[in-house]
């Protein structure tokens, strides 16, 4: 189970008031999942992990946002013992990305997977185009198709329509689960498993924190307070480098879910020891309007003693510090750290009064980029 240092009063029946609201969402179908894991579907993904892995010296990922970020964050934090090599591409549309990605799947036999719920985002679809035609050029129509592997919406969408037409491998994003809280489905899983993450565990560790869900409303409220009190940025800090994009889902998590209205905390993240040494001093020394979340994964005993002593330096340098400490660094301790946050995210931004679901202000520059593309 998550531990914390700190215990905010929470008004109990703002509590049950916020949480009824966030489990009766129409888009709050992830707060129910890990309790109602479609089997079919996980043998589904664990037969299309064999077959990548079977065929395949190379995996190429291509998604943006919470298309990406669930999965690579594990990716990285866990680094799974396997044989193949993955490679991300459609998160920029820089073109030197794009080619290095595809320089660096080279001669080798790979497969696809894409990832876009709305089956529309230009990132992606760029990439996509550009490994297809890769895919084509080296197997033939047919075998380049069999190996390609598309997370999408149920019915609709530029993805969708081409998966059906050619036949590509299917799964689904459920209507009623948003981008950034979609890592404990296909879109997170299948990746994961192909990667050689182990699935179940993750998936187990995400249903205790379901049924313990009273850290995670702490949080939320804590954070909410906090804001409220002026503290308008929280830095979440972590000391294992491998966590950097985990931090990069909190980031997403925390700015879609939050940033609306003139409202939320600004998300930003650090990695120390590293960061001591760049944003140490501002963290020390620099305006007092952040407070520092410190995810305290279970570690070696030097670095244990550089997070007290963190903790100590920064709480007499007047930041507010909230320790997170998960159970364990592996799929479990992952699985519980994504609900817990996604349950907190969530319940913040209600109290904030937004919609922790939706993204408004992603549009706006979609809408002058198509004006300049045109
Ligand atoms: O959380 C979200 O909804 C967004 O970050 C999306 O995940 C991101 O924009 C990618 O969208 P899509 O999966 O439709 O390509």
């Amino acid at each position: 189970m998550i531990k914390l240092n700190f215990s905010p009063k929470v008004d109990e029946a703002i509590s049950k008031r916020i949480l009824d609201e966030v489990y009766q969402d129409p888009m709050g179908g992830w707060a129910e999942l890990p309790g109602r894991i479609n089997m079919e579907e996980l043998a589904e993904i664990r037969k299309s992990a064999q077959k990548i892995q079977n065929e395949s010296e190379v995996l190429v990922l291509i998604g943006i946002g919470g298309s990406y970020l669930g999965h690579r964050a594990l990716i990285e934090a866990l680094r799974p013992k396997s044989e193949l090599k993955i490679v991300y591409a459609g998160n920029s549309l820089s073109k030197r990305e794009l080619d290095f990605a595809l320089d660096e799947v080279g001669e080798a036999d790979f497969s696809v997977i894409v990832i876009s719920k709305s089956g529309t985002t230009l990132e992606p679809a760029v990439a996509f185009e550009a490994f297809k035609k890769k895919l084509v050029e080296k197997y033939g129509e047919k075998e380049a198709y069999s190996r390609i592997y598309a997370t999408t919406d149920a019915n609709s969408g530029a993805l969708h329509d081409e998966t059906v037409a050619n036949g590509y491998t299917r799964f689904v994003v459920p209507d009623n689960i948003g981008g950034r809280y979609s890592v404990l489905t296909a879109v997170g899983l299948l990746p994961l498993a192909a990667a050689g993450v182990n699935i179940e565990e993750l998936l187990v560790g995400a249903a205790e924190a379901m049924r313990e869900n009273s850290t995670a409303v702490l949080y939320g409220f804590m954070r909410y307070a906090l804001g409220k009190k002026g503290y308008n940025t929280e830095v979440f800090a972590s000391f294992e480098p491998a966590t950097m994009y985990f931090n990069e889902w909190l980031k997403q998590l925390f700015g879609e879910s939050e940033g609306k209205n003139r409202q939320g905390i600004f998300p930003a993240s650090v990695v120390y020891s590293t960061d001591l040494h760049s944003l140490g001093q501002f963290m020390q020394d620099g305006r007092r309007d952040l407070f520092e979340t410190i995810i305290d994964y279970p570690t070696d005993e030097m670095n244990a003693k550089v997070v007290t002593a963190v903790v100590k330096a920064h709480t007499a340098g007047g930041i507010p510090v909230l320790l997170i400490k998960p159970s364990s660094f592996d799929e479990r301790g992952f699985g519980e750290l994504i609900y817990f946050f996604e349950l907190s995210c969530a319940i913040s931004a209600k109290l904030f009064g937004v919609n922790p679901f939706d993204q408004p202000g992603v549009e706006a520059y979609k809408k002058e980029l198509k004006k300049l593309l045109s």
